[in-house]
């Protein structure tokens, strides 16, 4: 027995070891190399039948040996994917575990919604800042300074030292900058965030609008009624539909549009406070003055604009009663859209 016969196991482990697949091979290999009776161990336990003078040399060397076959076992081991046999067994026939779908939230959906019929009507989808000037939010659209719109109690301003800034409490600004920068013919709806400082069931600080202009030279307001009847019978499929007289300072007539409660039907319930109609929009003929604050001659041009609130649409269309659970983030809810 010599160092070389200790050397030539070593090999031949270190070989056997690299190649095992799985760990039951590495069982194996250790049971054959370093099992009880087996070979290091074997020569361990002769080591007393040796010259003494070798003894020493062939016992550290065994032993040495011994501890590096374990690592190289122990370090495959590591490389190795868990044994088969002692992962549990696969029921085939186990119901799949429930993915959770992700969802569009209603708001972007109801906003889709509205946007689409108006694409279909010809018209193109606009965007706006959602910081604003002060100037292009009231002033251009003909909101005067003493306006009570314009109140910190509604706004909320922000400081700057370029003029005043606020974050826009409507969609109506991007009118201003899309006639700015284009000429007529204009057809645009403008889906977008506005701001205002309130907050309770039926009004959040932040909420979405969908504003829509259309300029060219021949608009009358029959047009603005024929495209918002049909828009509304799109949403609210035969629904009824009503114009009110109202005000807007940048159009000029303005109206209220109503449908029919959808609640009640139009005998008078809580949500539309008795009425029988629910107030879905604003809208009106552009006004002159704002026509001129773009730098249009109202002479050439006539238009119309309109402006609705999207979550107050979503709302109505499927009978919620809080604004809040739309910004809550609770999955109970918005799984259910
Ligand atoms: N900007 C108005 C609002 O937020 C809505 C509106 C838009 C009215 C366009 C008329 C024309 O209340």
């Amino acid at each position: 027995m010599t160092e070389d016969e200790i050397e030539e196991i070593k090999k031949k482990a270190i070989f056997e070891i690299a190649n095992a697949l799985n760990r039951k091979d590495l069982e194996e290999i250790k049971i054959e190399y370093l099992g009880r009776k087996k070979r290091l161990n074997e020569i361990i336990r002769r080591i007393k039948d040796l010259p003494i003078d070798k003894r020493p040399l062939i016992g550290q060397l065994a032993n040495k040996t011994k501890r590096e076959i374990e690592e190289q076992l122990k370090r495959r081991e590591k490389e190795l994917p868990p044994s088969r046999y002692k992962l549990p067994s696969i029921d085939v026939t186990m119901p799949p575990a429930h993915l959770p779908y992700g969802r569009i939230h209603p708001i972007t959906q109801m906003s889709n919604q509205i946007i689409d019929v108006f694409i279909r009507l010809g018209f193109e989808i606009v965007e706006g800042p959602e910081v604003e000037y002060s100037s292009y939010n009231f002033d251009a659209l003909n909101i005067l300074p003493d306006h009570p719109a314009r109140d910190m109690h509604d706004t909320f301003y922000i400081e700057d030292s370029e003029g005043e800034v606020l974050l826009r409490t409507h969609t109506s600004p991007v009118q201003i900058r899309i006639m700015k920068e284009h000429k007529p013919p204009l057809r645009i709806v403008v889906p977008g965030k506005v701001y205002r400082r309130d907050a309770d069931i039926s009004h959040s600080p932040m909420f979405h609008q969908v504003e829509g202009l259309l300029v060219d030279n021949e608009v009358s307001f029959a047009d603005l009624k024929g495209v918002l009847n049909a828009f509304l019978h799109e949403i609210f499929k035969g629904v009824e539909v009503r114009f009110r007289p109202s005000f807007f300072p940048f159009t000029e007539p303005s109206v209220e549009v109503d449908i029919r409660c959808t609640v009640c039907g139009g005998t008078g319930c809580r949500v539309c406070k008795g009425t029988g109609w629910l107030e879905i929009l604003g809208a009106g003929m552009v006004d002159p003055e704002v026509f001129k604050n773009v730098g249009y001659d109202p002479e050439d041009y006539l238009g119309f604009a309109f402006g609705l609130g999207v979550e107050r649409l979503c709302i109505l269309k499927h009978g919620i009663d809080d604004i809040r659970l739309f910004f809550e983030n609770d999955l109970r809810f918005l799984d259910q859209f």
